[in-house]
Parts: structure tokens; C-alpha cells; sequence
């Protein structure tokens, strides 16, 4: 009898405020505060720095979903711990101000495998940078958003009000700014904060179903996408289209797969699919 080939026992690191679960090449990374509704501590920062290093090299991810323990997807920054915690110690607030955009911006959106929020719950304040950091946002119907931060007397800082003004249209951005007015998921896809919001019920299997899609798609090719997607909409014409022209050259150098090379020849030669209704198949498939 053939023997099965164990899958590989993967050690992760444990954190105090994270949690890391696995699901064949799909890796759930957990905001893991739900008393507090998973609101942002600075040790939730920290901890997720190091688990978004652990996980950005790790081979045996190729789909990344954030989202968060309990009923809450994200409560915000803690007003406790992160505003009145580190009130009078400057030092504390730079450490903190400093992780905190790091995970959520810089760190998440430039994630070299597609990323996806799965929103489950209350998403308030801070928690739309993460959202936004995320390459795809799926929401249950029953989430409930908040840019909250006027109800209480603050902008929405960090990066959040830059976030929402990309994401949403203009005139959504400034009335849920300025409201602090709570809105559900259904609400979230209408205005752009989400691609799509489905029942409670649903919403792994959804997010599933698009995180295996994406496990068949050309990691290069994916990677390079959202990567000149972000990048464009800051240049100008000439700028997009040498930036482009370079980006299309390194793709082909980079790309262990040969992608292009399978793409073309399984559509031309062998005739096996067609591009413009979905994609080839991955037989190079390179780690
Ligand atoms: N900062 C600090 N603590 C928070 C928090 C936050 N952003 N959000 C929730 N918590 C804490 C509560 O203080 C409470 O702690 P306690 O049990 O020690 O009293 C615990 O989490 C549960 O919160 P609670 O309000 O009892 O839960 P709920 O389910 O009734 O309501 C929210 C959930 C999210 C609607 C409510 O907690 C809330 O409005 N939080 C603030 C959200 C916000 O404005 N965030 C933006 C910050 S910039």
C-alpha cells in the first residue's frame, strides 16, 4: 500500500494578543483580545509586528485572512491602554504609534501573498486601516463599522482619515467622519470599504472560496499586481507606464513558475482554457 505523505507539522510562535491558525496554505492571523473586543493594545502591536515577519517568509502561507476572536472584528486602538496608557510617557506613545503603523500599513500592504480581511464583527476607528491595508474585505452582514473617533473628540488619525478618502467616496468618507454614524457590512460593500457582505453564517465559506481561487493564481503575477495597482495611483501617465514597463520586465525574471510561458502555451498549443474566462493550470508550482 502507497504510504500518504504527512502534511508538514508547522510550529508557530504563540503571543499574548495573536493567534496563528492554518487551514491548507490559508493562514488565519487572529486579533485575540475578545473581552476587549479585540481593541488594539500596544502589546497587540508588538505582537503582531513579529507574527507578520513569521508569517510574510513563511512558505507554507499562501493566502493570508485577518480577522478577529469573538464577536468582534476590531475595536479600534484601546483608549485605555494605547490613548491614556501611554498619555504621559512620550516614549511609550512613539513605540506604540510606531507598531501600530507598522503592522496595519506598512507591513500589510505590502504582504507578498493576497491578504483578506474577514470582517466578523464590530470594526471601529483604527481598525479601518487594516481593512483598508488588506487586498480584499469581506464583511458579514451583520459587522458593524464606526469611524467613531467623534464621538469621543478626536480626528480619525494614524492614517485612518487618509484610508477612508481612498476607499470610500468623498462624500461617505467626510458624513461617517464627521456622524461617527454606525453602518453594517451591507452598507460597508455600497460605499466601497468592502467587496462584498454576506450572512453570518456564510462568511468563512465565502472567504474561503476566494482564498482558494487565489491559491490557483500565479503568485508572481498576483504579487506584482497588487503591488502596481497601489503603486500607480500616486504617478502621473509617464511615470504608470515606465513604472509598468518595468514592473512587466521584472515580472518574467522573477517568476519561478514561468507563468506566462504555461499561460500562453496551455491556451495557444494545447488549447486546454481560455484566459478570458478563467486560469491555467499551475503545474510549475515553485515554493
Ligand atoms: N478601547 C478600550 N477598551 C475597549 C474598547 C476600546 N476601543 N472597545 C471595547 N473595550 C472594552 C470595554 O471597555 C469593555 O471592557 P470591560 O469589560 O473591562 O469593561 C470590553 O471591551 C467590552 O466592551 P463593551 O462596551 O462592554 O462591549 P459591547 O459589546 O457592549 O460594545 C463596542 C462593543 C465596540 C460597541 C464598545 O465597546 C465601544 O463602543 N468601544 C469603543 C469603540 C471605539 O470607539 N473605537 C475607536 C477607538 S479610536
Amino acid at each position: 500500500m502507497a504510504a500518504t505523505k504527512a502534511a508538514p507539522k508547522i510550529v508557530d510562535p504563540t503571543f499574548e494578543t495573536v493567534k496563528i491558525e492554518r487551514d491548507k496554505g490559508v493562514t488565519f492571523l487572529i486579533m485575540n483580545r475578545p473581552e476587549k473586543r479585540n481593541a488594539m493594545s500596544p502589546q497587540l502591536h508588538l505582537d503582531m509586528n513579529d507574527a507578520i515577519d513569521h508569517l510574510s517568509i513563511d512558505p507554507h502561507t499562501d493566502v493570508l485572512v485577518l480577522t478577529g476572536a469573538g464577536k468582534a472584528f476590531c475595536a479600534g486602538q484601546d483608549i485605555r491602554l494605547y490613548f491614556r496608557g501611554t498619555a504621559t510617557d512620550p516614549a511609550a506613545r512613539a513605540k506604540a504609534r510606531r507598531a501600530s503603523n507598522d503592522w496595519r500599513w506598512q507591513k500589510l500592504s505590502k504582504f507578498p501573498k493576497p491578504t483578506i480581511a474577514m470582517v466578523n464583527g464590530f470594526c471601529f476607528g483604527g481598525a479601518f486601516t487594516q481593512v483598508s491595508a488588506c487586498d480584499f474585505a469581506i464583511a458579514s452582514n451583520s459587522a458593524v463599522f464606526g469611524l467613531s473617533e467623534v464621538n469621543w473628540g478626536i480626528i480619525p488619525g494614524g492614517i485612518v482619515s487618509w484610508n477612508v478618502g481612498q476607499m470610500m467616496r468623498l462624500r461617505d468618507a467626510i458624513y461617517y467622519a464627521t456622524t461617527g454614524e454606525p453602518f453594517k457590512g451591507k452598507r460597508a460593500m455600497e460605499i466601497g470599504m468592502v467587496n462584498k457582505s454576506v450572512p453570518a453564517n456564510k462568511l468563512k465559506s465565502e472567504v474561503m472560496k476566494l482564498a482558494r481561487l487565489m491559491q490557483q493564481k500565479s503568485p508572481a503575477a498576483v504579487k506584482y499586481t497588487k503591488e502596481a495597482i497601489r503603486a500607480v495611483r500616486f504617478m502621473n501617465e509617464p511615470e504608470a507606464a515606465d513604472y509598468l514597463n518595468a514592473k512587466s520586465d521584472a515580472l518574467k525574471f522573477i517568476d519561478k513558475e514561468d507563468s506566462r510561458g504555461q499561460g500562453m502555451s496551455q491556451f495557444l498549443d494545447e488549447k486546454s482554457y481560455r484566459p478570458g474566462l478563467g486560469h491555467f493550470e499551475r503545474r510549475n508550482k515553485a515554493k
